[in-house]
């Protein structure tokens, strides 16, 4: 009798180890990018990426040029610096980059979530019907209702509220967009107050999640770390469990009809929890950090918080609140402030830094810009980092790391689209919500919550920074490559109603 166990264990070892070895002992082929490996076997630079991803970027493209293949524990990138390239790969004609892929590979390990076949394609139908056009509309009222809650309380504004409150700055935007962006995608109970209290402790749970998310997807976490990651997973799925939602008033249509898809398909209760998780992270994640830096660049630059207050006061008229009254504001004035559009736009220029990632799924060529072509690799990735290639470009961006809120405005008040590089255009001047295939279905949704945070708060409220000479803070580094950008540290800010004229 043949002993089979030890006998296909010791093959699948070999195996193993062949695939290890023909990865380690990878050389450069004729056409491919530059090859660089880094000196630790299989790890080759994970560590420095993981550290800084920036800097560690800049060097690579300062030795090798705009296109070079890496080694990232065991994996291998091929970094496109050249913007003017980007749009073979977003456009990705022959099928022949993939995202899903390494995309489901990622919601599993973060979420827990299983994706099946259909999901990508749902979320984003889904996105088209209810985060566009007339769903927007409504969405954007509920986000009004639910920002008047979060910032005024449920019976209105205090008595208190006109004297001086001092808090975080980034604390109170996440804090505030996050409350009133899950209550209105993710409903109401009968109990306000209620409601309020619980948005309130499942976003300091998101925070402890947030703040170990970057080194959880780097599988860097130490012991005591995994368990708390895994605690946090685990009151997600059941804090958003699906056998609420009979409780609850008001559910976003986005999410019951991604719901009712998942049910239609089989998709078991316990799973639509997890997949719940993953759509709180995704539509909480960037708002508030991202409106942190939009309010403090208009704290760091008085012109252009003048420019917008005298755009807000055109559009809108004086800003009245009446005693006990939620905040009322034509939710459709926000097709008419180009000002403000900039003031985003500039703002996710300087905040947002996402990397795109697509898996090689057979050889195939890559051609430049510049006419030089690339062999890419079967199983490498081909990733794109648009926040060093793009937004920073001095070329496209002059004084790329200077805040200009009229950096996306015309001399004639218009929208600016129109950006050049070596005297041509260039399609993807920023990309904070990625591109192609995998561009954030919740985009439009995204910069109307944001717009209206900041209009109110800048209309309704007197605001300053605790220290004005107080500098913008550093960027965690740490956070590079995922979404929006948080600060090394808070920065102190007062606010008040702002009195009647
Ligand atoms: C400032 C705010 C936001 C930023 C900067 C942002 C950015 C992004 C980026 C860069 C991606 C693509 C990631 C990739 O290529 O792998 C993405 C995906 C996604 N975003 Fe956003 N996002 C924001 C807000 C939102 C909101 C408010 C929602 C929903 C209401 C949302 C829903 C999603 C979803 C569902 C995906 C995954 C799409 C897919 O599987 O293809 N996002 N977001």
């Amino acid at each position: 009798m043949v002993p089979w166990g030890p006998v296909l264990g010791a093959l699948l070892v070999a195996i193993v180890g062949y695939l290890c070895l023909l990865r380690l002992l990878r050389q450069r082929r004729p056409q491919e990018p530059p090859l660089d490996k880094g000196s630790v076997p299989w790890l080759g630079h994970a560590m420095a990426f993981r550290k800084n991803m920036f800097e560690f970027l800049k060097h690579m493209r300062a030795k090798h040029g705009d296109v070079f293949t890496v080694q990232l524990g065991g994996q291998y990138f091929t970094f496109v610096m050249d913007p003017l390239s980007f749009g073979p790969i977003l456009k990705d004609a022959q099928r022949k980059l993939d995202f899903v892929e390494y995309a489901e590979k990622l919601v599993l390990k973060v979420f827990g979530y299983h994706s099946g076949p259909g999901d990508h394609r749902m979320i984003h139908s889904a996105s088209t019907k209810h985060l566009m056009g007339d769903g927007l509309e409504d969405l954007n009222k509920s986000m009004l209702d639910s920002l008047s809650l979060v910032i005024l309380g449920s019976m209105g504004q205090s008595p208190d509220a006109r004297s001086w409150r001092e808090d975080g700055l980034f604390d109170f935007c996440y804090n505030a967009l996050f409350k009133a962006g899950y209550l209105s995608l993710f409903g109401y109970t009968k109990d306000k107050q209620q409601d309020l209290l619980q948005a309130e402790e499942i976003f300091v749970q998101f925070r402890k999640f947030d703040r170990l998310f970057p080194r959880f997807v780097y599988s860097l976490l130490g012991p005591r770390e995994w368990l708390e990651v895994g605690r946090l997973q685990r009151l997600f799925h059941k804090t958003l469990s699906v056998k609420h939602n009979l409780e609850k008033d008001g559910i976003s249509n986005w999410i019951s009809y991604m719901l009712q898809f998942l049910r239609e398909q089989g998709v078991a209760p316990a799973m639509q929890d997890k997949f719940n998780f993953m759509m709180l992270w995704a539509s909480q994640g960037n708002t508030g950090p991202t409106s942190f830096w939009a309010l403090l660049f208009l704290l760091k630059h008085p012109e252009a918080m003048q420019a917008l207050r005298e755009e807000a006061a055109q559009v809108l008229g004086e800003a009245r609140l009446e005693a006990g009254k939620s905040f009322n504001l034509e939710v459709s004035a926000l097709h008419r402030t180009p000002v403000l559009d900039s003031v985003m736009e500039e703002t996710l220029r300087l905040g947002a830094a996402p990397t795109l990632l697509r898996v090689v799924k057979s050889d195939n060529v890559l051609k430049m810009a510049s006419g030089e072509e690339y062999r890419l690799r079967a199983g490498d990735i081909v990733a794109l980092f648009p926040y060093l290639s793009v937004h920073m470009d001095p070329e496209i961006h002059p004084e790329p790391t200077a805040f200009k809120y009229d950096r996306f405005l015309n001399p004639n008040g218009s929208r600016k689209m129109d950006f050049y590089k070596a005297g041509k255009k260039v399609h993807h001047y920023t990309m904070p919500w990625g591109s192609g295939v995998s561009i954030c279905p919740g985009r439009f949704l995204a910069l109307s919550e944001m717009k209206l945070f900041v209009l109110l708060m800048i209309m309704h409220f007197d605001l300053e920074l605790v220290d004005p000479d107080t500098p913008v803070p550093p960027v965690d580094p740490h956070r590079w490559g995922f979404g929006t950008t948080q600060p090394s540290y808070d920065v102190r800010f007062r606010y008040r109603l702002r009195s009647p004229e």
